[in-house]
């Protein structure tokens, strides 16, 4: 039987600290080695024809953490976009960043509108970075925006003001680390989607890890609250 695609996968990248320590390194050794792992999975992702990919690269409740992790995963997503800016160009693959850019480094900001705009015609894999994001803070600014709008109050013209704009809801959500929580990330897009939880940590997530999560969703029967 021909494997099912899920056309939007979210992942909870968790464990970074905690692969670092095992090792008895400096926890941010640990989100290094996961930026490696993020984008080996990002190209994989791509490979297999995969639409939408939405990790979660720093939460609204990220900021509580000691100043100089702080600092250090500020400055990865800039790294890393300046590494794969003209790689994903031609790799195909368009990135978008979510998340409120108010508090970020203006030299993070000017990197997400160049590279945004550099991958805006690309058609593979998009990939969407939540950064600075909470999910109850997106709902309450699309229920802010939607009111002062004309248009009447539904789920559809919700959607419109959600940082996923067209964009489909998640099909699969993956958290690595054995934790067992959503943490405040896409609440509005998982309305269904299929949970999927490994206790692998992140830097070591890697193809196999990502296959056994496919096999897994394609055991999965979704009937969005209706019957077979
Ligand atoms: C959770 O692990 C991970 C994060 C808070 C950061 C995720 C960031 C990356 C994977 C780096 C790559 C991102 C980009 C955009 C380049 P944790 O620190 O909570 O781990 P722990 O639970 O073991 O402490």
């Amino acid at each position: 039987m021909k494997k099912k695609i899920p056309t939007h996968i979210a992942i909870i990248m968790d464990g970074n600290g905690r692969w670092a320590q095992k090792r008895g390194l400096p926890r941010n050794f640990g989100h290094r080695k996961g930026a490696e792992t993020l984008l080996k999975t990002v190209r994989y992702a791509n490979k297999l024809g995969i639409k939408y990919l939405t990790v979660y690269a720093f939460s609204t409740e990220n900021w509580k953490r000691p100043k100089e992790e702080v600092e250090y995963l500020m400055n990865l997503p800039f790294q890393f976009l300046e590494r794969t800016n003209k790689e994903f160009k031609n790799e195909n693959i368009k990135i978008k960043i979510i998340g409120t850019k108010n508090k970020l480094p203006e030299k993070l900001i000017n990197k997400i509108i160049e590279v945004e705009k550099n991958t805006e015609n690309n058609t593979g894999l998009n990939l969407i970075i939540a950064f600075n994001y909470g999910g109850k803070e997106e709902i309450v600014s699309a229920v802010k925006r939607l009111t002062q709008s004309n248009l009447e109050i539904n789920e559809e013209n919700l959607e419109k003001f959600l940082y996923t704009e067209n964009i489909p809801n998640v099909d699969l959500l993956i958290r690595t680390s054995g934790e067992y929580r959503i943490s405040n990330f896409l609440l509005w897009q998982t309305a269904y989607s299929e949970l999927y939880f490994t206790d692998v940590l992140w830097p070591d997530f890697n193809k196999k890890c990502f296959d056994d999560a496919l096999n897994e969703y394609n055991k999965r029967e979704r009937r969005f609250g209706g019957l077979k």
